[in-house]
């Protein structure tokens, strides 16, 4: 997918946070330590590895595919790739009331390890708790 689709998609995804614009995608994607996966339907994650740890930096399906397992798949994709670059960790941030995100994660073996108060800004200017959830990689 180009920067225009990422943020297409994006914009469709997010309130909070705030969607990326095509600039961000551009600047993101040019990182070396980043990485996108982009699934057969309309949905994709980008990664960051650094310091054998890796990040989900977003992960996004289209409102219209949600529920047909897409995101579990691009977060196991997204870890494989993690492992192959042999992270020990993978982290994630997630807004406290995205409910669907955290059942998600939680069934895919992440556990809280942490908390950033007031961390995102809703559209109604509420700000609230980011989750971070980690989980340890597999590593032969
Ligand atoms: C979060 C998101 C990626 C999930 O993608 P998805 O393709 O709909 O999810 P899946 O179909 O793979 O479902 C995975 C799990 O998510 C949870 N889930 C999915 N839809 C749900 C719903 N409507 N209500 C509650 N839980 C739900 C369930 O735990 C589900 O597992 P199950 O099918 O075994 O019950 C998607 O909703 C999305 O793009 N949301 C907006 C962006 C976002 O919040 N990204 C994550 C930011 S950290």
């Amino acid at each position: 997918m180009s920067p225009e689709e990422l943020a297409t998609l994006h914009a469709v995804s997010f309130q909070t946070p705030r969607p990326w614009s095509v600039k961000d995608f551009a600047g993101l994607l040019s990182m070396r330590e980043n990485f996108i996966i982009t699934g057969d339907g309309p949905s994709f994650i980008m990664g960051r590895y650094a310091a054998n740890e890796a990040e989900v930096l977003t992960l996004a399906v289209h409102p219209e595919a949600r529920g047909l397992g897409l995101g579990r798949v691009m977060l196991r994709a997204y870890e494989k790739e993690a492992e192959s670059r042999l992270a020990l960790m993978s982290i994630l941030e997630v807004a406290e009331n995205n409910s669907v995100a955290i059942s998600l994660y939680l069934s895919e073996g992440y556990s809280e390890s942490g908390r950033r108060p007031r961390y995102y800004t809703t559209p109604e200017n509420t700000k609230i708790d980011a989750l971070v959830l980690s989980k340890p990689l597999k590593h032969t």
